[in-house]
């Protein structure tokens, strides 16, 4: 269809893409951007626009080249002990980080610095010695994407990875959920795809790459 065609070139472009996950999942729509070219005016978007969490969402090769676990997988502590979620099987998240020529980390210049940094890496794994790169903990949430993607787990993690592959890109994107500052809730699909038209941004439904990505 337009909108998937669209999303893939805006991704291409440097251009934000919307993606609801499904009514029966978490029901939030998160705002992604490929990882190369994310500005400090991208992170200013993510957070004001946005609201969520920032996270990258990587690869699952590119997680094994630079040996990023699962974060309740390394971490000892009894609260670790039972991942359960209301939404799906287990979390994606993995490390938390910083790019070593961050100050704090948490200004939309150092995380813009970070992000595009992870892109770079995913982009050339075997040119990248992560520890020397990056430090941990720090402000940009990283997401392992399961091994076989979207045949194992349907969340933004894997449908972001999907579309960074299927628009031809590493796979690197950031993501980060729309939240509504009128009901503290996520953002309504109604209201983010509102949002998608106003700026003319892509508005993907994760049924809609799964069709196409599947
Ligand atoms: C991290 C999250 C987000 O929902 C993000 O979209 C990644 O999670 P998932 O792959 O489970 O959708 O909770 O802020
Ligand atoms: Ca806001
Ligand atoms: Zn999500
Ligand atoms: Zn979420």
């Amino acid at each position: 269809t337009g909108s998937f065609e669209h999303a893939l070139e805006s991704l291409r472009a440097g251009e934000p893409i919307l993606v609801h996950d499904a009514a029966d999942r978490e029901g939030e729509t998160d705002l992604i951007y490929h990882a190369d070219n994310v500005t400090p005016e991208a992170v200013a978007r993510l957070r004001n626009d946005a609201g969520g969490l920032v996270c990258v969402a990587l690869g699952h090769e590119i997680a094994e080249a630079f040996d990023l676990p699962f974060y309740s997988d390394v971490v000892d502590h009894p609260a670790t002990a039972d991942h359960e979620l209301g939404y799906d099987d287990r979390s994606s998240f993995s490390l938390t980080v910083n790019h070593r020529d961050t100050y704090t980390g948490i200004t939309d210049n150092d995380r813009s610095t970070t992000i595009r940094a992870l892109g770079e890496a995913a982009a050339a794994p075997e040119e990248t010695e992560f520890a020397e790169e990056f430090r941990v903990p720090g402000h940009v949430h990283l997401l392992r994407a399961a091994p076989d993607l979207l045949a194992q787990r349907e969340g933004h993690t894997e449908l972001g990875v999907a579309l960074a592959n299927a628009a031809d890109l590493s796979p690197a994107v950031v993501v980060c959920e729309m939240l509504d500052d009128e009901t503290s809730e996520a953002l309504s699909p109604a209201d983010a795809r509102a949002y998608a038209d106003r700026h003319g941004f892509a508005y993907l439904e994760g049924r809609d790459v799964l069709d196409h990505c599947r």
